[in-house]
């Protein structure tokens, strides 16, 4: 007894210590939960990572969304969001290969070296007097001497802030092209190539109403809060709510800017691989700078903003990704002819500082056409008609478009002649309406069920009135009991005869009444019809009809006119009596196919411009093109 104890005990233990030595080989990859040393080096080949102490977030190599055969040295949320990624801007340009490495040195610098050898980014901390590293359960990244923090992600952001992060004046985020930042007042702005700002909203608050700021900083509670702070200001002023401001059980919170140009708050939920978005700085897409790419315009779909070309003068740059924009098919210095231009209603190009200074102008929509027009750097022109009456005259050499049926405005595009506008309904657009079975049903039914019909007596006829025998009671009446039959066969799909277990082993429509009575139309129904959208109304009409031609007394049986009407449902429908169980049927049915048919409508092409009355601006006007410009309008006031 006593040696079986023993034994259990010798073999738990054995367990006990197999489990520690496993333990101790996982922890090996997680090097120091709390201090990373110095010297320590990540990389994508043995999916080595640093984790913070609770595990909620970790820095290792992840897979570059945008590449999947690249890795990014990052830091990301439990789920996978990545919230920091080293050298990156969302732009992927330093995504590395398996052979790269992340290093810690013994000098205190991070490095992330390229599989070759390249140093492909560094926390430039080589001199700083770091002497460890620690991930820390705010995702904050921190090297530290042994009394402060000398560097840390918090501080060099890419494109995420993260809950309780502050972002200062002076900081940038990048995604791509696009960037945001804090201006010294206190705006937030959006700035498209490190040039334009089309975006650049300050905050309305009495009591910032004539201060100055010091260093104003942008965070995002962790209560969904978007808020700004400054030593001069006694409370936070609040930016914006995130749509579930207020909830804050296990999620983390972080602000980014979008490689579409957006700025966006979202709720990342524990150990989810994608965040819902619960605020967005530019409301409208494609308000967006750019997003587009050169000569793209913006519009919206059913669905979400979407990218197209001006006019069919135009080809998408990348037919794969319409956002790299458009391109002339030929360009307007080498025009085989004269150029022209296209004319795109409501539609603006967009214009944001700086460059609105110099391309806005204060004359009508004619000459806002002919002055680009006659302007050799002029590339495309919008006149507002939102009774600012300003012109832009785009000389740039990216000009980015919105389309909305909204928008007043009126855009002209130079091109080569001819003039090619886009059709009115782009054939994608054309949506096949789904049209009212109502109509189609009653007539396919009417129709097929005569032509069956006549066929049918057309059959009887060579059969008995050939041979001599006589036929029954009234040919008319035995044609309104086939005519009952046809329609309810048709409608059902199946032949009266037909005896199976889903019509509990009844002849078809004696099961078929039981079912009207309980009110399970539907399941009398052709599978084929039940697909099409069908007016539930109109079948029980055409079901009740059948029952009342197949009535077993003539007398019951209403007249073909009656029957017609009832059908189109000008004569209301009485409930039928029941069929009896006995009676006959007909055999033959010839199957009749009922298709939808779309009907599209095609509205009549009516885009093409044209605004001839040149004599509006003088020729001297069209040759000076600025200053010469703001004179016809102004010598009316
Ligand atoms: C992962 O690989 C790197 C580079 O090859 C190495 O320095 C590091 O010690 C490895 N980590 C683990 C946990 O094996
Ligand atoms: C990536 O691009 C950004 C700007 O677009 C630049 O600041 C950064 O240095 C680049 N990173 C690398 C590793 O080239
Ligand atoms: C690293 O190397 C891979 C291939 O070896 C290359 O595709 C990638 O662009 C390189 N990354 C950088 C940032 O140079
Ligand atoms: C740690 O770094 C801070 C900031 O760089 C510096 O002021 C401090 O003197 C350093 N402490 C030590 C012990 O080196
Ligand atoms: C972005 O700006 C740089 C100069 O600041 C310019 O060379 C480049 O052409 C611009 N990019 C585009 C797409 O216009
Ligand atoms: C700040 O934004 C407001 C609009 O919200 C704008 O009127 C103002 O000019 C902006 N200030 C600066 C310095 O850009
Ligand atoms: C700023 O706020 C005050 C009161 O809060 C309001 O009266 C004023 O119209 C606001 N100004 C703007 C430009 O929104
Ligand atoms: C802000 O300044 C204007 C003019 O400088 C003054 O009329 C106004 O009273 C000031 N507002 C506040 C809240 O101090
Ligand atoms: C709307 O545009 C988006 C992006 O171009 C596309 O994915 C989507 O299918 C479009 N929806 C419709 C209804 O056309
Ligand atoms: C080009 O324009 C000029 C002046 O408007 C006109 O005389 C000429 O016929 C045009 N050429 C062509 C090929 O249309």
């Amino acid at each position: 007894m006593g040696s079986l104890r023993k034994k259990v005990r010798f073999w738990a233990s054995a367990l006990l210590l197999l489990l520690l030595f496993l333990l101790q080989i996982d922890s090996r990859s997680l090097v120091g939960a709390t201090n990373i040393p110095l010297g320590s080096t990540l990389s994508p080949s043995n999916a080595s990572s640093w984790s913070s102490p609770t595990g909620t977030f970790s820095f290792g190599f992840v897979s570059d969304p945008q590449s999947p055969s690249l890795y990014l040295a990052a830091i990301t949320y439990s789920g996978g969001i990545i919230v920091w990624s080293a050298g990156g801007s969302g732009s992927g340009n330093a995504s590395v290969d398996s052979a790269a490495s992340l290093q810690l040195r013994d000098d205190g610098n991070l490095r992330l070296v390229n599989g070759s050898g390249t140093l492909v980014w560094e926390s430039g901390t080589a001199s700083k007097g770091a002497s460890a590293a620690a991930l820390l359960d705010s995702g904050d990244f921190v090297l530290k001497n042994s009394t402060a923090v000398v560097w840390d992600t918090y501080d060099n952001p890419t494109d995420t802030i993260l809950q309780s992060q502050s972002f200062t004046f002076g900081q940038v985020l990048r995604s791509g092209v696009y960037s945001f930042s804090l201006t010294q007042s206190g705006n937030l702005t959006l700035t498209w190539n490190d040039s334009i700002t089309y975006f650049n909203k300050g905050f309305n608050s009495t009591f910032t109403a004539n201060k100055s700021l010091a260093s104003p900083v942008l965070t995002l509670q962790a209560n969904g809060i978007v808020s700004l702070s400054d030593a001069s200001l006694s409370t936070a002023v609040v930016i914006a709510y995130s749509s579930d401001y207020g909830e804050s059980d296990d999620i983390i919170r972080f602000m980014k800017l979008d490689s579409d140009g957006n700025l966006r708050t979202y709720t990342a939920f524990k150990d989810a691989a994608v965040a819902p978005q619960r605020w967005a700085a530019v409301a409208d897409q494609c308000e967006v700078f750019g997003w587009c790419g050169n000569m793209g315009i913006c519009s919206y779909n059913d669905t979400s903003p979407t990218c197209g070309c001006p006019s069919r003068n135009f080809d998408f740059v990348d037919p794969d990704d319409h956002r790299k924009g458009c391109k002339r098919r030929r360009e307007i210095q080498d025009c085989p002819g004269n150029s022209t231009t296209v004319q795109l209603d409501h539609t603006r190009f967009l214009t944001y500082a700086p460059e609105i200074s110099s391309e806005q102008f204060f004359v009508g929509i004619a000459a806002c056409r002919l002055n680009c027009l006659s302007g050799g750097s002029c590339v495309a022109s919008t006149a507002l008609a939102d009774g600012s009456g300003f012109c832009y005259l785009k000389v740039s050499n990216f000009v980015s478009g919105y389309q909305s049926t909204a928008l007043p405005s009126t855009s002209f595009v130079k091109v080569c002649a001819p003039a090619l506008p886009n059709s009115p309904s782009p054939p994608g657009e054309l949506r096949s309406q789904s049209s009212n079975p109502r109509g189609w049903l009653v007539a396919v039914l009417v129709f097929g069920t005569v032509s069956g019909l006549m066929l049918f007596e057309w059959g009887l006829w060579r059969c008995f009135c050939r041979n001599g025998a006589r036929y029954g009671p009234s040919s008319a009446q035995y044609a309104l009991l086939d005519f009952g039959m046809v329609l309810l066969e048709i409608v059902s799909g199946r032949r009266n005869f037909d005896v199976s277990d889903d019509t509990g082993r009844k002849k078809f429509s004696v099961w078929a009444y039981e079912e009207l009575e309980k009110g399970n139309i539907r399941s009398t129904m052709d599978k084929r019809l039940a697909e099409q959208d069908v007016d539930m109304e109109q079948l029980k009409r055409v079901v009740l009809v059948s029952f009342w031609c197949i009535q077993e007394q003539p007398s019951q049986r209403p007249p073909m006119g009656k029957v017609v009407q009832m059908l189109e449902g000008v004569l209301a429908v009485d409930k039928p009596p029941a069929p009896k169980a006995a009676d006959g049927g007909l055999a033959a049915v010839t199957s009749i196919t009922v298709s939808a048919t779309s009907s599209p409508t095609q509205p009549s092409s009516t885009s093409s411009h044209s605004i001839a009355s040149s004599s509006l601006v003088s020729k001297r006007n069209l040759d000076k093109p600025s200053s010469s410009l703001v004179l016809p309008d102004q010598s009316s006031s």
